[in-house]
């Protein structure tokens, strides 16, 4: 038995299927869509002027390393590439909605932009480890998004419906990036994986944290709100209440335990509503 499949735990009867879904295309986006909160609406938005061009990354370096994938995996980098290629483009039309209602979110994206220059400056594996961190992170935050609805109260209905869409397609697809690596990296010794890996998500826990609190703080600068007063409300709202940050800490921190897979925790459930029974759904040609 090879080291990747000793430790692929990901279900056998998990399937990841593509929704091609639009949203918020018909109206104007409110300005502080989230309930009228600027601190709630500046953190989503911050988080999604990410998203187009870091989900290309990710597509870009999980399929750097499909060759040598069994055809199962294989069969699932093509369905994860089709869902990011569809979460980027809703949340690119999100993010010019953004634009319309007076936000400037260039100085976010050249951030992202500035960060992904340095890892594809590195060998394809470290952009394959910063992924796969990523889409940790992204997982977790999708399963706090889905379990606890005071995340989304009062956000604009469309636009809390993009979100959950998105993150229930991230729980989907959570384990393809990880199992990706454990076939890339199947010549290695433990030691050398657990280093690389955790040092990847040190450096990314890092960068995200710094690099979304001060994109959403520019966010507040362009709403007028600036000083202690952004930066303690903010905080307050990341790290208190709802405390999204806070709370995806244990989640977080099983990263570096002996044996972590995604699946470890089969979190299926929390999709259950986003089946392929949906009325809306209708299946999607694959992109990848
Ligand atoms: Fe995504
Ligand atoms: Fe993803």
């Amino acid at each position: 038995m090879t080291a990747a499949s000793a430790t692929r735990v990901t279900p056998a009867d998990l399937t990841i299927t593509p929704r091609d879904r639009r949203f918020g295309r018909d109206e104007a986006t409110p300005r502080w869509w989230h309930g009228g909160n600027p601190y709630a609406s500046a953190l989503y938005n911050a988080l999604s002027a990410t998203f187009p061009i870091g989900e290309a990354f990710f597509v870009e370096s999980v399929r750097k390393f499909r060759d040598g994938a069994d055809p199962r995996l294989a069969q699932e980098i093509a369905a994860f590439t089709t869902q990011e290629v569809i979460h980027s483009r809703e949340h690119l039309a999100f993010n010019r909605r953004a634009a319309d209602s007076g936000y400037d979110l260039t100085l976010l994206e050249a951030r992202v932009e500035e960060r992904l220059a340095l890892l594809r400056s590195k060998p394809p594996i470290a952009s394959l480890a910063a992924t796969m961190a990523l889409e940790h992170f992204t997982a977790i935050l999708a399963h706090e998004l889905l379990a606890d609805s005071r995340h989304l109260a009062g956000a604009d209905t469309a636009t809390a419906a993009l979100w959950r869409w998105h993150a229930a397609e991230e729980i989907e697809h959570k384990g393809v990036a990880y199992d990706t690596w454990l076939n890339a990296t199947q010549g290695w010794t433990r030691t050398k994986r657990w280093k690389v890996k955790a040092k990847v998500m040190v450096l990314v826990t890092r960068n995200f944290i710094v690099d979304r609190t001060a994109g959403a703080l520019e966010l507040l600068r362009q709403d007028g709100i600036t000083g202690v007063e952004a930066w303690a409300r903010l905080l307050w709202y990341a790290w208190v209440r709802p405390g999204m940050f806070a709370r995806v800490f244990a989640a977080w921190a099983t990263y570096f335990a002996p044996g972590f897979h995604p699946w470890n925790e089969d979190d299926r459930a929390l999709i259950a509503d986003f089946g392929v029974d949906d009325a809306t759904f209708r299946k999607v040609r694959s992109a990848a």
